[in-house]
């Protein structure tokens, strides 16, 4: 399905009964909607469950460049308001987890929950920014195909794995332009660290234990900085911990959400 999200055309999936309580799903970058597919199945039994891709992935338009990371957070509550999303759980994964932390900085009360996957509250550094800058060229230079081989063994434990290619056919569809869009938004982020301490959602912190992006002590010490947040660290998995480790990952999520959000 479509909807128009700030000048923009957002593609998005709804799942589960009606006045089931919501779940937001983030993705990270630069995948799509999809890359929740085994979240979905998990969680569309007993809640009502939204899945949208980030503006110029997957479906969704690019709309005009350049597009900082505020803009995916407005389309975040756009698309919210557009289809009558009642204070839902918010679960992010990294880039996702970017968007739900400046989400919740933004407007805590629109939430009832949240959850944080291998992700980080942090901006990038100066070598990270760099790195970026780097990214961003190599977009430009040579389209996405050596970007994304250097990137998948960055994303995985075990890169040769079937979720890994699954995962790469699912990001070589994805336009070079918003690819470069997305990492400059990324870029400019603003760090949410000084928030966390005045969060007052329940959340749950995921991480793969074998994530080199974002290493499980970053987790930690996001988890610490939150009041009364839960970490998990998964075995078996890098920085797509829910395609790693499936079980695991949906074991930790819904005890969590049903715990939390259920009644
Ligand atoms: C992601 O998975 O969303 C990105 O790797 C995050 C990042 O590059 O900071």
């Amino acid at each position: 399905m479509r909807q128009r999200v700030n000048g923009t055309e957002i593609a998005f999936d709804l799942y589960g009964e009606v006045g089931r309580p919501w779940v937001v799903l983030v993705h990270g970058f630069p995948f799509a909607r999809a890359y929740w597919d085994g979240q979905v199945a998990a969680l569309r039994d007993r809640y009502r469950v939204l899945t949208w891709d980030l503006r110029g992935l997957g479906e969704s338009a690019m709309g005009p460049l350049p597009q900082p990371l505020e803009a995916y957070v407005d389309d975040l509550f756009g698309l919210m308001e557009a289809l009558g999303v009642e204070r839902p759980a918010l679960v992010g994964l990294s880039m996702g987890g970017y968007i739900a932390l400046r989400a919740v900085e933004r407007a805590p009360q629109r939430f009832r929950a949240l959850v944080l996957c291998d992700t980080r509250s942090a901006p990038d550094d100066d070598a990270g920014k760099l790195a970026r800058a780097a990214g961003i060229k190599a977009l430009h230079a040579s389209g996405r195909e050596e970007f994304l081989a250097a990137m998948l063994p960055k994303l995985f434990h075990d890169p040769a794995s079937p979720a890994a290619r699954g995962l790469l056919a699912l990001m070589h569809r994805n336009d070079p332009a918003a690819m470069a869009n997305a990492l400059a938004a990324m870029q400019g982020r603003t760090d949410t660290t000084p928030a966390l301490a005045s969060f007052a959602l329940p959340t749950l912190v995921l991480v793969g234990r074998d994530d080199t992006l974002t290493p499980p002590a970053l987790s930690e010490s996001l988890a610490a900085r939150i009041p009364g947040a839960e970490l998990a660290i998964l075995d078996g998995a890098g920085h797509c911990s829910n395609l790693e480790a499936p079980e695991a990952f949906n074991a930790a999520l819904a005890t969590f959400l049903d715990r939390v959000i259920s009644h």
